[in-house]
């Protein structure tokens, strides 16, 4: 069989093969902790799963439309509006099978072969990947640990122009857990505004924030019709599996990103669209009692890498994700990661999953129990002593 070129040019995300790798360690007997996969560890909360069973018996299993259904859109309008204190309409809303689909439909809609899409560099694996396929340039800003692994804006100001066709943002961020602060997206907007490039916000970690206020790009003047906010379910309410986001976008482009949604899904499920409203009206005392538990969790997973020989690793402000630096142990970050999966039992991603510049960094989710989290850093330790030379 002929594979079409462009197939060539789409990349992965290498969390999904690790887990594979570490599944078939676990078929032949071994004990591995997952510290690689990026999803909550809670069940999805129970107020939730019921709507869910409600609208399965109440017969929401049919075809709706392909934007998502109107009281889902317009509850979702209602949340944008209220979190990010801006007006939104139902029609500026598209709901999809998780937030994913909305990197490809926008990349797609909006990038001709040529055109150059700015993007965070160490970043969420499938924005470069789905650049390349469409054939645009990937212009990446790297991410460096000494500004807390925000966006290097001298780097960004000097690669914008006429050329740029698409400015991606991610704050907090996967997989440094960093946070854009206001004067940076201040910046981010008048350069999105001196060209006219629209910026992908992807603002899936939001409720992930473990001090101050979470601050979107769309509170600067100027940028409502630039903005495209990605947003979702998987995260903030445990609902990875259930496949629920959206985008919120100018009409215009949401006519597009529709269309896009019935040559690829049709629409997304009926019951999961309802259940995401009981999500969004209902108790949010589970998403803080989460986040609180996450917030524990950074702060040990911080302290205990900090304590293994050839590791150091910054406190981050979001998500649920810590970037160690890894230098000390002189090695690729991506050997590093193969050596603690097969030696130590832990499933990690090297830093270069994320791109070039996360090289020298390794990526662990503290979405797993502390007990876990305390033995695979028990478990790190002698491989880290080793490679360290110490
Ligand atoms: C930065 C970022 N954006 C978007 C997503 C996609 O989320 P979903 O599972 O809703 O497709 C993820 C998932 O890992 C992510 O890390």
């Amino acid at each position: 069989m002929n594979f079409a070129e462009r197939m060539s040019r789409l990349g992965t995300e290498s969390a999904f093969e690790v887990l594979a790798r570490a599944r078939a360690l676990e078929r032949q007997g071994k004990e591995i902790i997952h510290l690689e996969i990026g999803e909550p560890d809670f069940d999805t909360p129970a107020h939730i799963r019921d709507a869910a069973k409600r609208a399965l018996d109440s017969g929401a299993t049919h075809y709706g439309p392909a934007a998502g259904l109107p009281e889902v859109r317009e509850a979702i309008a209602k949340d944008v509006g209220t979190t990010r204190n801006i007006p939104v309409t139902p029609e500026e809303i598209v709901v999809t099978p998780g937030a994913k689909p909305i990197m490809y439909f926008i990349i797609t809609a909006l990038v001709n072969p040529g055109d150059e899409v700015i993007y965070p560099n160490p970043g969420f694996p499938i924005y470069e990947s789905v650049i390349n396929f469409v054939g645009g340039v990937p212009v990446p800003i790297p991410l460096r640990e000494e500004s807390g692994f925000g966006f290097d804006l001298s780097v960004l100001e000097r690669k914008a122009s006429e050329r740029t066709k698409l400015i991606i943002i991610n704050s907090p961020q996967n997989p440094t857990g960093g946070v854009l602060e206001l004067d940076q997206l201040g910046r981010i907007a008048e350069v999105a505004k001196r060209y006219r490039i629209p910026v992908l916000s992807d603002e899936i970690y939001k409720a992930f924030l473990y001090d101050g206020e979470f601050a979107s790009i769309t509170r600067f003047p100027g940028m409502e019709d630039l903005v495209i906010i990605l947003d979702g379910f998987s995260k903030a309410y445990a609902m990875t599996g259930w496949r629920l986001g959206y985008g919120v976008m100018p009409p215009a482009l949401a006519e597009h990103v529709t269309r896009l949604m019935v040559n690829s899904n049709s629409c997304t499920a009926s019951f999961t669209q309802l259940a995401g409203i009981a999500a969004l009206q209902g108790d949010q005392t589970p998403v803080a009692a989460m986040v609180a538990e996450f917030k524990r969790r950074r702060d040990l997973v911080v302290s205990g890498l900090n304590q293994l020989p050839g590791v150091s690793c910054r406190s981050p402000r979001g998500a649920f994700y810590v970037f160690p630096n890894v230098k000390g142990l002189k090695r690729p970050s991506a050997e590093i990661a193969e050596t603690l999966l097969s030696e130590a039992g832990v499933a990690v991603l090297g830093g270069t999953a994320f791109g070039q510049y996360g090289e020298g960094y390794l990526r662990l989710s503290y979405a797993n129990s502390e007990a876990n989290l305390r033995k695979a850093l028990a478990q790190m330790r002698p491989v880290c002593a080793r490679l360290a030379g110490a």
